[in-house]
């Protein structure tokens, strides 16, 4: 499609002036059928890459993605926008439901579903009816075996793609480092898949990490600034009762809407948190990392880590979610000697260790068949992780098929194996801690610190740099605006002729 003609259909469908920088390259070669491997960063608009071509394709597009919530979130929106041929399939969906709806796919256009869903063989039956033109795997760092968490069912894609019949593929991530990269091409099996590696940096940004000797004095110079000025504020901490904590504490000593998000809370808490939140409802969200990904509120201005995580791609994930409308916004680390302990033992409980496989082991030897991975985890004293990881294994060289163990002849044979496959993801957990905890002490530039790893040199930032090269949080400029795209392109008339042409291809 020409060049002129993609703009037309961006401002006709989204409203959207101009394409941002890197989309409209990924999206032509998407349109011309190529697998594409496109790195942008984060909130610049990954998903414009395959919504714009599902709205212009005759096929089926189906996304894979690895949050419930971003998910239907992006549904959502798309219905918003008139484009009413969208599914998100998922486990929260009752079965009936779900029955029903696998048997008439065929009405939809832009599928989304997690992995695991899609190894579901009523599932993949139903897929394999559909004429699909296009499978696009957002967050594809998740399919490196150095990928985020271990989600094994992210390892086994590539064989529903052929049984899906090799449509192109698109795989999106804005955080993968060159290692990475070439990892998701080979789990793919895509090795030629043509890269768009864009910057990753975000120009907009200024980046800051304070010293402190102890907790107390993190609440204080947080409760300072933000007294200095009320801002849609995210802060992050590693442990649920700390996030709880401060979030009591500020919202005893200012006079602002505060609330905690994380991973142990109701369904619904979290659900009416995140809303207020998008909705301007509360100025600062003390959360975990359970809270972000997918989170497209534009007018973040402070990320604040109270705790740093454990490697920087998920630090980049997280301060991601800030200044989404090109505006300045700032990310701060609250530092003291004492953080150490904590990443260290959450490390401790992701990858298994040598006498962990060893109870396991000893108890498959002696059992035929495994009963649900909840009474598994429990039973072995793991967790779900390190469950995670030793059962792919397993599976992987067929010890265990389909729940049943079968050559038990075979285990200890495996075990060495095994062990040396964990040692190196246990190196490979404290190479990445490292390299954080290098960053927070470096004595340099931060930004060019921060994305090292991932490619040569940064953009010169339109806002302040970082502390290294004198930037405060104190300093941190609200009103100026930054963005180089008109969000207010289009006229009402525009949208609605867009509702309505979307209608009629909608049937
Ligand atoms: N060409 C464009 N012009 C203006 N705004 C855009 C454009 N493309 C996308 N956006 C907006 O940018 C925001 C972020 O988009 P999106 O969620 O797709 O980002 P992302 O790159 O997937 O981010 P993440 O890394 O967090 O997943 C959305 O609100 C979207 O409407
Ligand atoms: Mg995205
Ligand atoms: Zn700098």
């Amino acid at each position: 499609m020409a060049t002129d003609e993609l703009l037309n259909q961006l401002r006709k469908y989204f409203g959207h002036a101009y394409f941002r920088s890197g989309q409209q390259e990924i999206i032509q070669d998407v349109m011309n059928g190529r697998d594409v491997l496109g790195i942008l960063p984060t909130g610049v608009g990954k998903s414009l890459c395959f919504q714009l071509p599902a709205l212009l394709n005759k096929g089926v597009t189906i996304v894979i993605s690895p949050l419930i919530s971003l998910m239907v979130d992006q549904v959502k929106q798309l219905k918003a926008k008139g484009f009413k041929a969208v599914i998100a399939l998922n486990s929260f969906m009752d079965l009936k439901e779900r029955s029903k709806e696998l048997k008439q796919l065929d009405k939809y256009r832009l599928i989304y579903l997690s992995p695991e869903l899609l190894q579901n063989p009523r599932v993949t039956l139903e897929l394999k009816k559909l004429h699909v033109q296009l499978f696009v795997v957002d967050e594809a760092h998740c399919i490196s075996q150095w990928g985020h968490e271990f989600r094994t069912d992210y390892l086994k894609l590539s064989q529903k793609i052929a049984e899906l019949g090799n449509p192109p593929v698109l795989a999106l991530s804005a955080t993968a480092t060159p290692e990475v990269q070439k990892d998701i091409k080979q789990q793919l099996d895509k090795p030629d898949m043509t890269s768009h590696i864009n910057q990753m940096d975000k120009p907009n940004m200024s980046f800051s990490v304070e010293q402190f000797l102890y907790p107390e004095d993190k609440a204080k110079r947080i409760i300072s600034i933000a007294h200095q000025k009320r801002t849609p504020t995210m802060i992050y901490f590693s442990s649920r009762s700390a996030a709880e904590q401060l979030a009591e504490e500020l919202t005893n000593a200012l006079e602002q809407r505060v609330a905690f998000y994380h991973g142990g809370m109701e369904n619904m808490d979290r659900l009416l948190v995140q809303q207020q939140f998008m909705k301007d409802e509360l100025d600062i969200i003390c959360c975990t990392s359970a809270f972000g990904m997918g989170v497209d509120k534009p007018n973040i201005r402070r990320v604040i880590h109270y705790h740093f995580p454990a490697q920087i791609e998920s630090f980049i994930q997280e301060i991601g979610r800030a200044g989404r409308d090109c505006q300045p916004c700032a990310s701060l680390v609250l530092h003291t000697p004492n953080d150490q302990v904590l990443p260290q033992l959450l490390l401790e409980k992701e990858v298994p260790r040598e006498e962990d496989v060893r109870r396991v082991f000893s108890w498959l030897s002696q059992n035929s068949k495994l009963p649900s991975d909840e009474e598994m985890l429990e039973k072995m004293n793991l967790s779900e992780s390190q469950w995670n990881f030793l059962k792919f294994h397993l599976e992987h060289v067929q010890i265990i098929i389909n729940g049943e163990v079968r050559q038990e002849d075979k285990l200890e044979a495996f075990r060495p194996e095994i062990v040396k496959r964990l040692n190196k993801r246990w190196k490979y957990k404290n190479q990445k801690y490292k390299q954080m905890l290098d960053w927070v002490l470096h004595k340099g530039c931060r930004r060019d610190r921060l994305y090292m790893p991932f490619q040569k040199g940064t953009a010169k930032p339109v806002v302040e740099c970082c502390d290294y090269c004198g930037f405060s949080i104190d300093d941190l400029d609200i009103q100026k605006d930054s963005c180089n795209d008109s969000e207010n392109f289009s006229s009402w008339k525009d949208r609605l002729d867009a509702v309505f042409l979307q209608e009629s291809i909608n049937g």
